[in-house]
């Protein structure tokens, strides 16, 4: 009789470590290689920034070439963010490292083969796809929102990277994402939100979902430093 297979161990899973200050911890180690996370938050609340951070860290520090995709016309004003952090995109753009791609957010058909071919290009092992709010404002309802997102983990699946996707949700939403249904094909959930006091102004992060992963669901707090984002250490 053949015996049982042993049991797949954490050990056995290659993680994706964001790099970021304080954060892999709380994903032992990193993100599953090849899956997809969602990075849900409010408006200004952190999420392109940790974005950014991701595929910049992915370079400098563990060799692995990126893509950004953006459904915003804005990529100047990207350039301009990312350089007050010390990050110089078009340095990377220019060494071949990085994939900086603007889509049509009306143009879903054509959007897969983009990023399959800016994928290709750079050779990319990470990809961010900033934000999927805007997708999901051009199609009609939330079966048609999962069903083009599942068709894109899909994809994703295929091309061997691992993913951020960013998700806009409302203020006074309890919710995890904007239209209630992208938690669902994603593999993973990071909430993050900001609260106010006064005059004093928290960020805070969550890890509400993440496959294969050991998480305890805590809320964390993070700040925004000169160099990025941090998790505060215990
Ligand atoms: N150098 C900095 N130091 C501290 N905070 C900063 C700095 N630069 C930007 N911020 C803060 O970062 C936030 C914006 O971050 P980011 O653009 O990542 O948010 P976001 O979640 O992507 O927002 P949106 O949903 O509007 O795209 C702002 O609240 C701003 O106050
Ligand atoms: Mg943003």
């Amino acid at each position: 009789m053949a015996k049982a297979p042993a049991p797949k161990t954490s050990k056995t899973i290659k993680r994706v470590p964001t790099g970021i200050p304080g954060f892999d911890g709380l994903v032992e180690g990193g993100f599953v290689q090849n899956s997809s996370v969602l990075i849900s938050g409010g408006t200004g609340t952190g999420k392109t920034i940790f974005c950014l951070q991701y595929l910049i860290n992915g370079i400098e520090k563990y060799g692995e070439p990126g893509v950004f995709l953006s459904f915003e016309e804005d990529i100047e004003g990207l350039h301009r963010d990312a350089l007050r952090f010390g990050w110089d995109l078009k340095k990377y753009v220019k060494s071949g490292k990085l994939g900086i791609a603007y889509e049509e957010p009306y143009n879903l058909d054509k959007f897969g083969e983009v990023l399959e071919r800016e994928i290709e290009r750079v050779g990319a092992k990470r990809l961010v796809i900033d934000s999927t709010t805007v997708f999901g404002l051009c199609l009609d309802s939330a079966h048609e929102v999962r069903m083009k997102l599942f068709d894109l983990t899909r994809l994703l699946r295929k091309l061997n990277v691992t993913t951020l996707m960013t998700a806009e949700i409302l203020e006074e939403s309890k919710g995890l994402s904007r239209f209630g249904v992208e938690e669902f094909v994603v593999d993973g959930v990071v909430l993050f939100n900001v609260t106010s006091m006064g005059s004093e102004m928290s960020r805070t992060s969550q890890i509400r979902k993440m496959r294969s992963t050991k998480m305890d669901g805590g809320i964390y707090s993070m700040e925004i430093k000169k160099n990025g984002l941090i998790w505060q250490a215990e």
